[in-house]
């Protein structure tokens, strides 16, 4: 089974992966958080630091493409190109008003047509390789048939389904009943993504949809970042477990401290983190509290090691 990282906007940027990479796991593939080009032009131009080659010398990940037209896909090309990566993905999955308003995200799954023609844009010129991540939808799951069809047409590296639909963001529970239903129509290689939180979990996938050779997860790591290891079967000592999550935390402070300017903006991105992190914990909800109180980044380094030390 191959296991990749999901994208995370906010959250596995170039400093998380670097530090889970070099202290906890290798996955099979990372991602980049989405890069939004809209008119040919960078949304936010800092969202392209993450990708850059000088930041990412331990893994390259697959930079995202957010848009929805191919002269865009094309100035986020010469961004890859120009950093060395030769595989790119595109989203067809964010379910923010701000972005299906857009017609990009998982707005584009209510617009096959539209689908239709990036692809065609994008595969009349592009030099790397491309996959999709997407929804099953927007409202419903109706088109599904049909954009499967339209990425049936396009030679694509892989298609990773997220088995919700737009509408209901992160509602719900992601239906792997209806990916095993689908993904035998899907003629590229596929991956699973969704709600993976324990390796029962890829059990279950693995007897619903038996030919499942590549699953992404993303708030399972943060939950619990041994579940890579867990899956692979790998066994680990809690005094390997305390000594890799010391090491990565004291990597994350060390590089999140040169990211972000000042306590206030490293601590809301770490309060970000420990919404998650903290779920590894039996005691999480005081130590997520605790962290949500800190002032000062040597605060932070106190509450959380102290955690860490007793992680059961
Ligand atoms: C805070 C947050 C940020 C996300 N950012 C992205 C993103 O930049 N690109 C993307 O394709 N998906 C993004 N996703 C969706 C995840 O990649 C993934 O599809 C989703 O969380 C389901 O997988 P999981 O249950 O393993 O987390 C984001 C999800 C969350 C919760």
């Amino acid at each position: 089974m191959q296991i990749y990282l999901a994208p995370l906007q906010g959250l596995t940027d170039r400093v998380f992966r670097a530090s889970f990479y070099e202290n906890i796991g290798h996955f099979d593939k990372t991602f980049s958080p989405f890069i939004r080009v809209q008119n040919e032009n960078f949304y936010r131009p800092t969202q392209c630091n993450d990708i850059l080659a000088t930041h990412n010398l331990f893994q390259q990940p697959v930079p995202q493409f957010l848009g929805n037209d191919a002269a865009s896909f094309q100035k986020f090309e010469e961004l890859c190109i120009e950093n060395g990566y030769n595989e790119v993905n595109i989203n067809m999955g964010c379910p923010y008003p701000m972005v299906t308003g857009k017609k990009m995200g998982a707005g584009l799954l209510a617009h096959p047509d539209l689908i239709s023609k990036l692809l065609e844009g994008i595969f009349s010129g592009t030099k790397l390789r491309v996959s999709v991540k997407c929804r099953l939808g927007m409202e419903n799951t109706n088109d599904f048939p049909e954009i499967i069809a339209i990425l049936n047409q396009f030679p694509l590296e892989e298609v990773i389904i997220h088995p919700r639909i737009g509408k209901q963001q992160y509602k719900g529970e992601a239906d792997m009943k209806a990916f095993a239903q689908f993904a035998p129509s899907v003629n590229h290689s596929v991956c699973y993504n969704g709600d993976i939180l324990t390796p029962e979990d890829v059990n279950r996938l693995v007897q619903l949809s038996p030919q499942t050779d590549k699953i992404m997860i993303g708030r399972g790591i943060l939950r619990n970042p041994f579940l890579l290891s867990e899956i692979r079967g790998e066994k680990l000592t809690r005094e390997e477990k305390v000594k890799m999550l010391r090491n990565f935390h004291l990597s994350m402070i060390e590089n999140c401290g040169k990211k972000y300017s000042g306590d206030q903006h490293f601590l809301r991105h770490m309060v970000e983190l420990w919404e998650y992190q903290s779920l590894a914990f039996e005691d999480g909800h005081k130590i997520f509290k605790a962290v949500k109180k800190c002032k000062t980044q040597s605060q932070y380094g106190e509450i959380i090691f102290a955690a860490i030390n007793n992680y059961q």
